[in-house]
């Protein structure tokens, strides 16, 4: 089977995207997939959740090769973390380089796909973190994506954002990206069960005759487990003992294996 990659995207800052791509990962790689992560954010979330176990003295493919010249990747080889799981790392000494490519000429979006075009046999399924922020490493996410996922925030500056994740969109579509990246929908996420004006927002928004039918018919609700199992480098569902944490567990696992689910048709 060939790859299919999902990228999870928003430019709204610190609404859960990288918290959903670690999962996802970690779901795809307990579904015995073999699985590529791709960070597409200079802040490097996704690469530090799955630290380096291979040799650091040699050369691997990082993000910023993506963007480069064919010639840049000779003698660069994918760096594994296990033997069916491989990582393109945004290195922090990229930081300036990554952050210099959102301002970079839209065109320079349509490098990574060509690249990883190339890997599409060595895996079944492929996770791309994206930065909080519009610009060419989004748009070249969503380029090389066959779907995308999108962490949906609550409340007036979060949904006021939702505007420019549809501009985005429609450009990767229309505009000569990727005319056939897929929603799999709207997840909401860091949700506050116990505010009763947030739940009166996502009905609202469920009813939403644009918006209602993309939002997912589950959530991610803020709970302090979730947070600790990033921190702790683990699937949120795994050791899970408080009631907190076991529903959390639930959540998560039921989001992420629904994403990669609808990520197979
Ligand atoms: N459901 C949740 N409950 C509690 N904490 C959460 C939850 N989801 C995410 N977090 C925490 O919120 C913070 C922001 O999440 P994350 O970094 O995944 O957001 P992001 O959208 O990737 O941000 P950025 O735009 O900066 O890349 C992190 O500390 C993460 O652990
Ligand atoms: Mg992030």
């Amino acid at each position: 089977m060939s790859m299919k990659a999902v990228a999870v995207a928003n430019p709204k800052g610190g609404i859960a995207k990288s918290a959903v791509s670690v999962n996802l990962g970690h779901e795809s790689i307990e579904q015995a997939n073999r699985t590529l992560l791709v960070d597409f954010d200079k802040q490097g979330s996704l690469s530090l959740a799955f630290p380096r176990t291979a040799d650091p003295t040699k050369r691997y493919i990082k993000t910023v090769d993506l963007f480069g010249t064919p010639e840049g990747l000779v003698g660069a080889e994918l760096e594994y973390v296990t033997p069916t799981v491989a990582i393109i790392r945004a290195e922090k000494e990229d930081f300036e380089a990554l952050r210099a490519l959102e301002r970079a000429p839209d065109d320079f979006a349509k490098r990574p796909a060509r690249v990883l075009r190339e890997l599409v046999d060595k895996f079944d399924v492929g996770v791309f973190d994206t930065p909080g922020v519009i610009g060419v490493p989004l748009l070249a996410a969503l380029t090389a994506a066959d779907a995308v996922v999108c962490p949906l925030a609550l409340g007036l500056f979060e949904t006021d954002g939702l505007a420019q994740l549809w501009q985005i969109i429609r450009q990767v579509k229309s505009g000569g990206f990727n005319p056939k990246l897929r929603m799999i929908g709207m997840l909401p996420s860091r949700v506050n069960t116990r505010d009763k004006m947030a739940m009166a927002e996502l009905e609202s928004l469920r009813k939403h005759p644009q918006l209602g039918p993309i939002i997912l018919p589950f959530m991610l609700a803020e709970r302090v487990p979730v947070a600790r199992a990033i921190n702790m480098r683990k699937p949120v569902w795994q050791g899970a003992k408080t009631a907190s944490h076991k529903a959390a567990g639930q959540e998560w696992k039921h989001a992420c294996s629904h994403v990669l689910t609808s990520l197979e048709g």
